[in-house]
This record gives C-alpha cells, sequence and structure tokens, in this order.
C-alpha cells in the first residue's frame, strides 16, 4: 500500500464530478487500500477518491462501529466502510449543525448544517450491493465524502467558516 498525496484547494479536481467506477478490478482494490492508507497516515475519517487525484466515485470511511463505541471513545471499536457509487437514498429531515474540517481545505474549520441520519446505496469493494444506515457523526462523515464526488466542499455548505486558534480536532478531518 501506498500513501499518495492529498490534493488541496484550488486543485480542480476537486471542483469536478467524480465518475462512477465500472470495474471492480486490481486497480481499484489498489486504489481503495492506498485511500485507506491515505485516510489514516493524515489522520482523518473519511477519503474520497477526487482528494487523492481520482475522478471516480469512491470513498472510504474509519470510525466508530456504533454510537456507544464513539459515546466511549473505544479506540478498538473503530470500523472502515468502503462505498463505491455511493447515494443516498434517504435523508432525516431532522438535522444537527456540527464543526468539520477538511484534509483538502488545510486549517480551515466551519459550521455545517446535516441531516442526523442517512440511508445508503452503493457497492462494496467487490460490487456487490450494499445498504446502510449512519446517525450523527458517522451521517456527517458520509455526506462530507459524498458531496466531494459531486465537487462540494463543506466550506459551499458552511454557515460560517474560521482559521481555528488551534489546529481543529485531529479526528475532525476528512
Ligand atoms: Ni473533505
Amino acid at each position: 500500500m501506498t500513501i499518495r498525496p492529498i490534493v488541496t484547494v484550488p486543485n480542480p479536481v476537486l471542483r469536478r464530478k467524480a465518475r462512477p467506477v465500472t470495474a471492480f478490478d486490481k486497480r481499484l482494490q489498489i486504489l481503495i487500500d492506498d485511500m485507506i492508507e491515505t485516510m489514516r497516515a493524515a489522520p482523518g475519517v473519511g477519503l474520497a477518491a477526487p482528494q487523492v487525484s481520482v475522478s471516480e466515485r469512491v470513498i472510504v470511511v474509519e470510525y466508530y462501529e456504533s454510537e456507544e463505541a464513539e459515546a466511549a471513545e473505544d479506540q478498538t471499536r473503530k470500523k472502515v466502510w468502503v462505498v463505491i457509487n455511493p447515494e443516498i437514498v434517504k435523508a432525516s429531515p431532522e438535522t444537527v449543525m456540527g464543526v468539520e474540517g477538511c484534509l483538502s481545505i488545510p486549517n480551515v474549520v466551519g459550521e455545517v448544517e446535516r441531516h442526523q441520519t442517512v440511508h445508503l446505496k452503493g457497492l462494496s469493494r467487490r460490487g456487490q450491493p450494499l445498504r446502510l444506515k449512519a446517525t450523527g457523526w458517522l451521517a456527517r462523515i458520509f455526506q462530507h465524502e459524498i458531496d466531494h464526488l459531486n465537487g462540494v466542499l463543506f466550506t459551499d455548505r458552511a454557515t460560517r467558516v474560521w482559521l481555528p486558534e488551534s489546529q481543529a480536532k485531529q479526528e475532525d478531518r476528512v
């Protein structure tokens, strides 16, 4: 596995609509493994392929496996999600504000309103259909990463952005 360079604004790849994946080949598997390693090295809790200059619909997320594990901050109960061609099929009308950062926008944080719960569908890294439901911070991460696939950055949605006095909490960066 290889740590790939993470591109930052204003690199145009971050503004492109990424194309759907159609081939579940060796090249895709290498991309996914590299994205997981790159996310961990950053460190971050999510990464979208355009952030490593690949304009394809691939996201990886590593976060607590459950809200219970999150509340306990139990580092041993984290899980990696890989979703290819992800789509939000249902979103709760309830929204929640939260402070986000992004690995592609260094040293900026912002307050963003996100759906409290989202239902996703997509494909596994082997091309099998998958569905998942995410709530809270995990739902926020998925919404942030799917935005990346559509060329949308959190600063487009933020009600206000600012330069934090100290570095944003590392686990906030996606
Ligand atoms: Ni991001």
